[in-house]
């Protein structure tokens, strides 16, 4: 409890002291999160909701292949059904080199699970995938049209892409099926905007444009210590059209 505690407190003064936009992009992410990797996952399980959800809607099976772009530690592997060990190949890509050591230690000795470096708006696999998904990553993704550009392309046709996200409705026309007021949506937007998170009804309706659409859930989520505060965020399944 005390533990708990005190690393939360360690991860709540990261966030109140905001991203450092000096740098590349992976400089920034690297200093953002570094100094919290260790504690990242246990806060992290109480902020970023729906990523089973997103898992059991994607359908993945073992004789799939499958990539996570932006999969930090690699914490959402856990969150699948099936043992890890049947699959048949599983990659997960991000750019921040202190959240991969964490995912390198998880899953080094299994030989179906590959860690990589590099950046989701062009890495590309050595051949297309059968699965492909975001987990909290696409707003924190300066490029995110590439970036869902880039999973649409190492898709095999028919194969599905998955993401969930913080995000706000469109100011005007909605994207999805809920429309949030004013205030929501400039609160989440400048909320996030501190640490980097850029909250963008546009994401949302490009996924709905370049996949077509098979599952789309818009939900509220709780905030660790803010109990009247609830985030919104989605989850998207989408198809790769077969031409
Ligand atoms: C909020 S974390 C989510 C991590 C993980 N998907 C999860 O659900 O726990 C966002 C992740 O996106 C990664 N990221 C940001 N920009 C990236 C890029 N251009 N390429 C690859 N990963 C990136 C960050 O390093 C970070 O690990």
């Amino acid at each position: 409890m005390i533990t708990t505690l005190k690393s939360d407190v360690q991860i709540l003064a990261r966030l109140l002291r905001g991203r450092s936009l000096q740098g590349t992009h992976q400089q920034q992410l690297e200093s953002f999160y570094g100094p919290q990797a260790e504690q990242y996952d246990a806060f992290r399980e109480r902020l970023l909701h729906g990523r089973k959800r997103l898992l059991e809607q994607l359908d993945v099976r073992p004789e799939y292949t499958l990539v996570e772009l932006g999969a930090g530690t690699g914490r959402n592997l856990r969150f699948l059904d099936q043992p890890l060990q049947s699959f048949k190949k599983i990659e997960i890509v991000d750019l921040c080199p202190s959240l991969l050591a964490i995912a390198k230690n998880q899953y080094q000795r299994m030989n179906n699970i590959h860690v990589v470096e590099a950046d989701a708006t062009t890495y590309q696999p050595d051949q297309s995938v059968d699965r492909v998904y975001l987990s909290y990553a696409l707003t924190m993704i300066p490029d995110w049209k590439r970036t869902i550009e880039n999973a649409v392309a190492m898709l095999k046709p028919g194969g599905k892409l998955g993401v969930v996200d913080f995000y706000v409705s469109a100011d005007t026309a909605n994207v999805g099926n809920v429309q949030h007021g004013q205030m929501t949506r400039k609160f989440w937007r400048g909320w996030f905007a501190h640490d980097g998170v850029n909250l963008n009804p546009a994401h949302l309706q490009y996924l709905q444009t370049i996949c077509r659409p098979l599952y789309l859930k818009e939900e509220f989520g709780s905030v660790p210590y803010l109990p009247f505060l609830k985030a919104p965020y989605y989850i998207f399944v989408g198809q790769k059209p077969d031409s």
